[in-house]
């Protein structure tokens, strides 16, 4: 498969979804065939950034899972979210937000087979670049699984000690997995803290690459979720950094 990047976190509400479609949008709009998968099957949300309300949705990835649908089927084509100025492609393949699918996928978690035959099929047949995984937050199988298949992990992090620790256990289980490359990224950092200093911090706690630092912005908590940040503030210190994730990846 080309690229998968699966976006994870240990602890809850890091901002892994907000930094998802924000590297989705950005990418397309850099010129990449991409796909927007949600794994987070707890708590969707990736379909919000793209103008649908949870109920708005007819077939999920739940249900390609559950061999109710072709992947096709569950994958809608978002481009035209991006404006005009997109040279590339967006598709969103949402998660079920209906409480009985929740209730079911705690019951079961995903079938490894049917995971990987969507994605390779989703590659082949939209010609992608690239596919982000949003995940659940924690380990669990579903995670695991997303990340044994990925090529590159994003771990997301606030600066909170309780994150700290949780963090480590997610780089040492992901370094077993053999995961190719692992980043990590502090979400909601303070603007008194030195990113430079930070970073430098980040990667040689976690012996990992690429630390980025993004601060908290209120712009962004204020969108709530109901758009990508990186369209709605395109000329933003913030979208210069998820930029330069984005280009790294
Ligand atoms: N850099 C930031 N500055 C301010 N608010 C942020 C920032 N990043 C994320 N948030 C806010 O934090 C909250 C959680 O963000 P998000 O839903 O992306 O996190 P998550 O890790 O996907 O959560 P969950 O674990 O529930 O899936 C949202 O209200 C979002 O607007
Ligand atoms: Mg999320």
């Amino acid at each position: 498969m080309n690229k998968v990047v699966t976006i994870h976190s240990f602890r809850q509400s890091v901002g892994k979804s907000n930094l998802t479609a924000n590297l989705a949008c950005l990418l397309s709009l850099q010129g990449k065939r991409v796909a927007l998968v949600d794994t987070d099957f707890q708590g969707a949300s990736a379909h919000l950034f793209f103008g649908y309300k949870d109920g708005d949705i007819q077939s999920t990835f739940n249900d390609f899972l559950w061999k109710k649908c072709d992947i096709a089927q569950a994958t809608y084509d978002v481009t035209v979210r991006l404006g005009d100025q997109a040279e590339g492609k967006l598709y969103l393949i949402p998660a079920s937000t209906q409480i009985s699918d929740i209730m079911q996928m705690l019951r079961a978690c995903m079938n490894i087979d049917r995971f990987t035959e969507g994605l390779e099929k989703l590659e082949k047949e939209l010609a992608l670049d690239i596919i982000l995984v949003d995940t659940h937050a924690g380990l669990n199988e579903n995670t695991l699984m997303a990340m044994a298949i990925s090529n590159s992990l994003i771990l997301v992090l606030h600066p909170d000690p309780q994150d700290f620790q949780g963090t480590a256990i997610s780089v040492e289980v992901a370094q077993r997995l053999m995961v190719p490359s692992i980043k990590l990224v502090l979400n909601d950092s303070s603007p008194n803290l030195n990113p430079e200093e930070v970073s430098q911090q980040l990667e040689a706690t976690y012996h990992c690459g690429g630390g980025s630092v993004l601060n908290h912005t209120e712009e962004l908590l204020a969108l709530a979720s109901s758009q990508p940040f990186v369209l709605a503030y395109p000329d933003h210190p913030l979208t210069d950094h998820i930029k330069s994730i984005a280009e790294n990846l």
